[in-house]
C-alpha cells in the first residue's frame, strides 16, 4: 500500500523518498528534517522504522501547526478539514478566495491544508509578505475528505509518540543534533548551495 500523504504539495519528496532512503546510514538516532514542508522523508523513515526520533521543523509556522495537528489531533483535523471541503461548491467562485483571505489573516493550519489541496498544481506560493497568493484550480476539487482522513490517521499512527515539531529557522531547530542524528536537508533554492556538476557551477 502507498504511504499516506496528506499534504499534497507541489515539491514534496514523497515520489523520491524510495531512490533517497539507500543513502542514509543505517543507524540513525534522531531522523531531523529542518525543511520540513509535506514532511515526506519523515513520513518515510518513519515508517520504515529508520531512526528511533524525528524532529520535523520549519520556518512556516503554519505547516507544523499542521503537522502536529495531524499526529496529535487526526480526528479533530480531519473533522475541519472535511467541514472546510463540504463548503465549497462548483458554483461559488469566491469560497477558495476567503478561505484565503482568512488563512491570511489568522494564519490557521487547517485554511493552509485546504489551501494547499485546491490550488493551482499544488504549487503553493506566498508573497514578501508572507501572505498565500496562489489560485484556485477550478478543474478539480482538492482532496476527497474521506482519502484526507485514512492519510491523517495513517502519518498518526506512524508517527505518534516519537517526534517533536519545533518551529523555526534550520540552524535553531538543528542545534541540538548529535554525531549519531542524521539531518535531512531540502531548503528552498534561495538557500540551497549549487550541486557541483550542474550549470549553476560553471562560471561564465
Ligand atoms: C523545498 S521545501 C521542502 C519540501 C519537503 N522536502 C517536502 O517533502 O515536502 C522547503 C521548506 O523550507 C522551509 N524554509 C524556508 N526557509 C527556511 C529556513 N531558513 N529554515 C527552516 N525552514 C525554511 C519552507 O517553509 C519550505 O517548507
Amino acid at each position: 500500500m502507498a504511504l499516506p500523504h496528506p499534504i499534497p504539495y507541489q515539491g514534496s519528496n514523497r515520489k523520491l523518498a524510495p531512490a533517497i532512503a539507500p543513502y542514509l546510514p543505517e543507524e540513525i538516532s534522531t531522523f531531523y528534517e529542518p525543511f520540513a514542508g509535506s514532511g515526506a522523508m519523515t513520513i518515510y523513515a518513519a515508517h520504515h522504522r529508520l531512526a528511533s526520533r524525528f524532529v520535523v521543523a520549519d520556518s512556516l509556522a503554519p505547516i507544523i501547526d499542521l503537522l502536529r495537528a495531524i499526529v496529535e489531533e487526526p480526528e479533530k483535523t480531519a473533522a475541519r478539514y472535511r467541514a472546510l471541503w463540504h463548503g465549497q461548491t462548483t458554483r461559488d467562485g469566491g469560497y477558495f478566495n476567503r478561505v484565503r483571505d482568512r488563512y491570511n489573516k489568522t494564519g490557521h493550519h487547517v485554511d493552509l491544508l485546504y489551501l494547499i489541496c485546491r490550488c493551482v498544481k499544488n504549487a503553493v506560493r506566498f508573497n514578501r509578505s508572507g501572505s498565500f497568493t496562489q489560485s484556485v484550480d477550478k478543474r478539480r476539487l482538492g482532496m476527497h475528505p474521506d482519502k484526507m482522513q485514512g492519510a491523517i490517521l495513517r502519518v498518526s499512527a506512524i508517527l505518534r509518540g516519537r517526534v517533536e515539531f519545533p518551529i523555526g529557522d534550520w540552524l535553531e531547530t538543528t542545534a541540538d543534533a548529535m554525531a549519531a542524528d542524521f539531518l535531512y536537508m531540502d531548503p528552498p533554492p534561495i538557500l540551497a548551495p549549487p550541486l557541483a556538476g550542474t550549470s549553476d557551477t560553471i562560471s561564465k
